[in-house]
């Protein structure tokens, strides 16, 4: 099913910007690494920080579902244990006909280390892509300031 959005429309990979090209090859290759033997869903994601450093995930499934790790969050445990402080791109391909977008739990784990951001998700066969704040994804997210409030 094709989403429609004015604000955040599909567009043809060529329209992708220049510096966002070579972390776009590096999600798709890291996709090819995602163990996801009980879903067959493959991801890979690449974030890019504030000082412009690149760190690669893909989701990591688990015979005990639940323990399962979606490709966002290795990226961002990846970037923080290595040092990482601010994430300022995501980059993102999945295994649907078209982009798609961080789950709930991932958008809140973003948020912590994100705020502004942009995610990019690509299509797995590189055709098209979509480009959205994550203020437009996730709007109303839990933030630490409002636990001592
Ligand atoms: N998954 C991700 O890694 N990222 C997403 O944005 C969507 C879902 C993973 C979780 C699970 O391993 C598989 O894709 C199917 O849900």
């Amino acid at each position: 099913m094709s989403y429609q959005n004015k604000d955040y429309p599909l567009r043809p990979i060529k329209e992708l910007e220049k510096s966002l090209k070579k972390p776009v090859e590096l999600a798709h290759q890291v996709r090819k690494n995602a163990y996801a033997p009980y879903s067959q869903y493959l991801v890979g994601c690449v974030i890019v920080d504030s000082k412009g450093k690149v760190f690669t995930g893909c989701n990591v499934e688990n015979a005990s579902y639940p323990a399962g790790l979606c490709a966002e969050r290795t990226a961002i445990v990846k970037m923080v244990s290595e040092g990482g402080k601010k994430i300022k791109e995501i980059v993102l391909v999945g295994s649907s006909l078209e982009p798609v977008f961080p789950c709930g739990m991932c958008l809140q784990v973003i948020q912590e280390f994100g705020e502004g951001c942009r995610v990019t998700s690509i299509d797995p066969k590189g055709k098209v892509f979509r480009q959205v704040p994550l203020s437009a994804l996730f709007p109303f997210g839990f933030t630490p300031d409002k636990l001592h409030q």
